[in-house]
Order: C-alpha cells, then structure tokens, then sequence
C-alpha cells in the first residue's frame, strides 16, 4: 500500500548526443497527507527537474523518464495520459509555485484579468461572481485592498506581492497538494519569512499537503516536519527537520550546516574541501567528502536508518561516527 505520496525508483535523465545523463535517481520518498516535507539541495541538484517530473511538465523531448513510479492518492502519476494529467490533476489537484513569480504572471495583463482568467477556465464562473471570487482568493493569501491589486500589472507590485498573488492562482481552483520550488529565493529575508507563514497557515487552514524546496536547510527547520536533502539528484539523508538539523549524519548534510550563520551578522562559512577524483560506480559525493575511504569508491552507499529507524542516510560510515 502507497503513501498518500510516494515515488518509488525514479530514474530521470537528459538526453545529450552522445547519451543520456542521469539527473534524478530516487529509491524512495513518501510524504504524508498534511505534512509540509521539505526538499534541500544546492543549485543543479535536481529539486526543478523532480517538481516538473511530478506535475508531467518535464522538458521533452531531451527529459527522458527511464524508470519509476509517483504515487498521489492511489494513482501512480506516470501512468496517467498527457490529457489526464492537463485536465483532472494540474491545477485542480496539483500546484505549483515557482521561484521567479514573474515566470507565472504576465507582465502586459493586469492582476485581475490574470487570476479571473483562471477562475472562469477551472470554475467557469463570470461577472461579478469572477471578480469576487478574485478578491477572496486575494484576501486568502494577505494582501490588503485587494481590489485595487486586481487593478494593478505585476510591475507595479513588490515581489512579496507577487509571489502572494501566484500563490492565490495556484490555489485558486481548489489544490490539494502544492508543490513550492524555493518560493522565496529572490526575496529579502523579512518578506520570506512572512511567505513561509502564509504557506504554513494555508497548508494548516485549508488542509493541504506542502512539498517546499529549498536551496537553504534554516529555511525549512521551523515549517517542514521531514527533511530530505538531496545531492546530485539522489536523496542523501532523510528524516525529521529538528533532527537532521541538530545531529546530521551525512558529511554533505553537516557542510549545509556548518555553513549556516550563526547570527544575521556573520557571513556564511564554508568547510573548505580537498577535491578527490570522481567515483562513478561509488558515492557520488566522494570528490568532495573529507572523510571517505577506499571503499567508498567501489559501492554507491543506500539510503538506510542510522540509529532511529525515521532517520536515514546514504553514507557507509554514517553508523560509525
Ligand atoms: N532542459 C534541460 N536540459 C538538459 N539538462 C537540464 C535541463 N533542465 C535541467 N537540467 C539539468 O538537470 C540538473 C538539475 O537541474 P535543476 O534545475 O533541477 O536543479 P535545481 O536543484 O532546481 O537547481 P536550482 O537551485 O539552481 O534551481 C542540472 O544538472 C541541470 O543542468
Ligand atoms: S559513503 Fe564514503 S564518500 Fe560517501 S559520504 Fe559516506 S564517507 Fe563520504
Ligand atoms: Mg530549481
């Protein structure tokens, strides 16, 4: 029996001319109804490429599927028919935020025409109905006089408002699990903050399920209940946030630690690394790992519990240390 949410063995890859280069290769990640899990990874970790995977959005034809399953609510996604996916789960079912909100709204139509186009497309609602709803799917997501937001063009609102008023279409027909890809990754720390709360109040009021990514474990400590943190497009470690935060196991897990700040003054610090040479057949963060050894080169390390059976990682010497 499946989790609410779960994908089983992925493998995705990109097609080059010479062959097909592996970007995702997932054992096993579940999500339960409710639960806000958070994604950590650094840039070029494979977090976009999962979104995109899931809602069937993955550049085609250079993306290729090789292998998998994505289970949501009984249903394993890669089954489901482009058609499928367009009419009875984007949207209606399934939601994303992006990082950049200008990707989503148009910058030549108003706030109004953009949000009520979509109303009127899932909910095939008119005139003043339309507009009203427009307005409290506003009020939803915070943003004060909302009628003169539906007046205004993207350009003329701050990026907290934009990314509330993507927010606001991205729920707007009734979604049940959002997917939010680092939503708060050009916005000044005060303004993420209040999105993170609004995110976090949504999940709890309208009951729905959250995967949030981010390039930034402190991100997700105080709103995601697990933690995955991801490394070249493999889950690493996995396992309660407070938990993977206090006492991480994987040597890349501890690098995103240490180098958090320890107060708003200090800049982020860096462990410096002794790159190794690549090991394609072991872990693929040997190159990097200052504590890896010999046999580390010969066998990819899986994702297991260490210690307490919820919390996991890929590393042979997690148990010893
Ligand atoms: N359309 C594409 N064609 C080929 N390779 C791609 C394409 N899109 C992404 N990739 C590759 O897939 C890998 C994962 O990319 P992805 O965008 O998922 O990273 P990310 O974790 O979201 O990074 P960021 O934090 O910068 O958003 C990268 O190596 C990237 O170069
Ligand atoms: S398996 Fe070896 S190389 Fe990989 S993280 Fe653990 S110690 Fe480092
Ligand atoms: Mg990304």
């Amino acid at each position: 029996m499946s989790a609410y949410f779960e994908i089983k063995d992925l493998l995705v890859g990109f097609r080059t001319f010479e062959e097909t280069r592996p970007v995702l290769n997932i054992e096993r990640l579940a999500i339960e109804r409710g639960e806000t899990y958070g994604l950590v990874g650094e840039s070029g970790a494979g977090k976009t490429v999962l979104a995109l995977t899931i809602l069937g959005l993955l550049p085609k034809p250079a993306g290729v599927i090789q292998r998998g399953e994505i289970w949501f609510d009984g249903e394993d996604l890669l089954k489901k028919s482009e058609s499928e996916l367009a009419s009875l789960y984007r949207g209606k079912r399934l939601a994303m935020i992006f990082q950049d909100p200008m990707s989503t709204l148009n910058p030549v139509f108003t706030v109004g025409q953009q949000i009520e186009r979509v109303i009127e497309y899932h909910q095939g609602l008119r005139g003043h109905s339309r507009t009203q709803k427009a307005v409290e799917l506003l009020e939803m997501v915070k943003l004060a006089d909302a009628k003169n937001i539906l007046k205004k063009y993207p350009h003329e609102l701050s990026g907290g408002q934009r990314q509330r008023v993507v927010i606001a279409i991205a729920l707007s027909c009734g979604a049940e699990f959002l997917i939010a890809d680092e939503p708060t990754r050009n916005l000044d720390v005060t303004i993420q903050a209040g999105i993170l709360q609004l995110i976090d109040e949504l999940r709890k009021n309208l009951r729905i399920t959250v995967l949030f990514i981010a390039n930034n474990v402190s991100l997700v400590n105080v709103f995601c209940k697990r933690v995955g943190i991801l490394y070249r497009g493999k889950l690493v470690e996995e396992g309660p946030s407070p938990l993977v935060i206090r006492e991480p196991l994987h040597p890349y897990t501890q690098t995103l630690i240490s180098a958090l700040p320890r107060d708003r003054s200090e800049r982020p610090r860096f462990s410096g690394f002794e790159l190794k040479p690549e090991a394609p057949q072991g872990c693929p963060f040997y190159s990097r790992c200052p504590i890896g050894v010999e046999f580390c080169v010969q066998q990819q390390p899986r994702l297991e519990a260490v210690i307490r059976p919820e919390h996991k990682a890929a590393c042979f010497l997690a148990r010893s240390r």
